[in-house]
């Protein structure tokens, strides 16, 4: 029997081999970075709480025909994905206008866009993480044109079926990011995550600014209340999977 080998460690997560070579298992932490590591903390509860919403979401997905690198999810903070070459792009889709968009741009906050925006930006710490032109993608050789017509599909479709349920939950899907792998037979999958430290989420019926938020905003801008909000998200997408089902 092998014995499980640490392959990498990121902000959230780290990823162990298993005794199949397709197969890593990813641990989820309770660290929280943000601002590029700029600041760091910790949020009590959260590796369980974003591997148990992810599991959910991935499984949602998969049943409305998105292949995600999802597996099986064998303990609270652990999860069995398929191993991928992930892309070095950070997929943004945003429905509401927030953060860098209303910074870099002048958009309030808050301002319905009239059609989701699809993004890409450059997975690069040393970099920032820059928002790329798809020439520049095409440039770096980042995707092929075919690549980057299929992820923009495929984003927008995940649009669509996560605002929705996130709709069931009483929660405003604001915006979020997505990454995407190879197989080893070139297939482009969803792979990562998706929680409350990758999506923007909004509690419909609060409308304070700072009191609707239900994500990593709370820890990025020290909102307070973040294992709360965290908890509070998954609770309403195991109670809307529930009366789904
Ligand atoms: P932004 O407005 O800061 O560009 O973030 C857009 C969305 O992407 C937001 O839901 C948070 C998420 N995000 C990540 O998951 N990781 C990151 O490194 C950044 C910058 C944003
Ligand atoms: N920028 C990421 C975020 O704010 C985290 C980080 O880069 O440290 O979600």
């Amino acid at each position: 029997m092998s014995v499980p080998e640490k392959l990498y460690e990121g902000k959230a997560k780290i990823l162990y081999t298993t005794e199949n070579p397709s197969i890593l298992l990813t641990h989820f932490k309770d660290d929280a970075t943000a601002f590029n590591a700029q600041k760091k903390g910790q949020i009590i509860g959260k590796g369980e709480i974003n591997c148990a919403i992810a599991t959910e979401l991935f499984g949602l997905l998969e049943a409305a025909g998105i292949p995600t690198h999802f597996i099986d999810r064998p303990a609270p903070k652990e999860m069995l994905v398929k191993s991928v070459k992930i892309l070095p792009l950070e997929v943004v889709v945003r429905n509401i206008a927030a953060g860098s968009l209303c910074q870099q741009t002048g958009l309030p906050v808050g301002k319905v866009l009239k059609t989701p925006l699809v993004e890409f930006y450059f997975k690069n710490d040393e970099l920032g993480d820059p928002l790329l032109t798809r020439d520049r993608l095409l440039l770096l050789e980042l995707a092929t044109t075919e690549q980057l017509e299929q992820l923009r599909t495929q984003a927008q479709q995940i649009n669509q079926i996560l605002t929705k349920f996130f709709q069931e939950c009483g929660i405003i899907l604001v915006d979020f990011k997505l990454e995407f792998g190879l197989t080893p037979n070139q297939q482009i999958i969803l792979a990562d995550e998706i929680s409350p430290d990758t999506c923007r989420l909004w509690n419909q019926s609060e409308t304070d600014p700072d009191g609707r938020v239900m994500d990593k905003d709370r820890f990025r801008r020290d909102l307070g209340n973040v294992e709360d909000a965290y908890k509070q998200v998954l609770e309403r997408v195991m109670a809307t999977k529930k009366s789904q089902n």
